[in-house]
């Protein structure tokens, strides 16, 4: 991915208009057209390069250039934060997208329009996942739209943090509902499509705290420890229909959801990690793109990306 001032020189490229736009922020701005921009010309070398040298290379070369061509991706709560990271990652290795969002629709409409530039196809898809007749409605109308169901993202997640003197039963049940059990929804939604195909890829988007606990977030490691131990077992169930199950752990990444961290407590946790700095979305999506794409010997994991704040 190109990055600003780096490789290309993006930002000698001709933007007429730009300093006549009412932008407060300029540097910013231009760093987000930088970045867009960027990630276009990254697609469509890629394409281009792929296409042309088709008749040149061997099979396996080619699908080493477009690794997820005709293949289905949907990602679920994938209009911002990481999902969206998630969703533009595997478009750019040619994947078909649904996007799934709850609340987001501008977002995730967005994104499709964004997607679709690239050269993708992509479908926005409003659904709330924590429950079971949404989710399982979501991953149907996937598999109606494009027929297949190659790749599911188990990404939305919620927080809802408090120390157990105070944590009552709805905030329990909402993270266990959206983080856990809508797991359980699409993922038995979509194993007879992907049975059916004899090929799939599950990744469930953990967390270090579902592995080291955390003050004041019992519900939420509950949930994440939740999706690891049901990660391995679904991995033993389905690795006969070649379909694999993975979780990937984050540690702390600079989303929406850390954001709601209040400053000071954003400083005490940057001083525990030992890389001393939060993860970036487009991190978690590369190990996300890569157990997609290249992963067909990993299964029952879980991958942690989390700066090395639990070992
Ligand atoms: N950020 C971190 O530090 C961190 C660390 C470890 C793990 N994680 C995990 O990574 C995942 C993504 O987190 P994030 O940081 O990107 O969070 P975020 O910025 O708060 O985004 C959360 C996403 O989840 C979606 N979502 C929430 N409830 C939903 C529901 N009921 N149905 C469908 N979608 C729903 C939201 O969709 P709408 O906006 O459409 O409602 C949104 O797209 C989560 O599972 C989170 O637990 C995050």
């Amino acid at each position: 991915m190109f990055e600003q001032g780096e490789g290309i020189v993006l930002s000698r490229l001709p933007f007429p208009l730009f300093s006549e736009l009412p932008i407060l922020n300029r540097a910013t701005a231009r760093a987000k057209v930088n970045k867009v921009s960027g990630r276009v010309l990254l697609y469509i070398c890629r394409k281009w390069i792929a296409v042309f040298l088709k008749p040149y290379i061997t099979e396996g070369e080619y699908r080493l250039m477009r690794r997820l061509d005709n293949q289905v991706a949907l990602v679920t709560g994938g209009a911002r934060g990481i999902g969206k990271e998630i969703a533009l990652a595997l478009a750019g290795l040619g994947a078909k997208l649904a996007v799934n969002y709850n609340r987001s629709a501008e977002a995730a409409n967005a994104l499709a329009e964004q997607i679709k530039l690239f050269g993708s196809e992509c479908l926005a898809v409003q659904a709330d996942v924590s429950r079971s007749d949404q989710a399982r409605g979501l991953v149907g109308t996937v598999v109606e739209h494009y027929g297949r169901v190659d790749v599911l993202v188990n990404n939305a997640g919620i927080t809802r943090d408090k120390s157990l003197k105070s944590l009552t039963d709805e905030d329990w049940q909402s993270v266990i509902h959206t983080n856990l059990n809508s797991v359980f929804y699409t993922t038995s939604a979509a194993c007879p499509t992907m049975m059916e195909q004899g090929y799939g890829r599950i990744i469930n988007i953990s967390s270090f705290v579902g592995q080291a606990g955390n003050f004041g977030q019992s519900n939420y490691a509950a949930s994440k420890g939740g999706m690891i131990a049901f990660t391995k077992s679904a991995a033993l169930e389905l690795a006969k229909y070649n379909i694999t199950v993975n979780a990937v752990a984050p540690g702390f990444t600079s989303t929406e959801m850390l954001a709601m961290v209040p400053e000071a407590i954003q400083e005490k946790l940057l001083a525990k990690i030992p890389l001393r700095r939060f993860g970036e979305p487009r991190e978690i999506a590369e190990t996300v793109a890569f157990l997609a794409s290249e992963g067909g010997y990993i299964t029952g994991q879980q991958i942690n990306i989390n700066g090395g704040i639990y070992m």
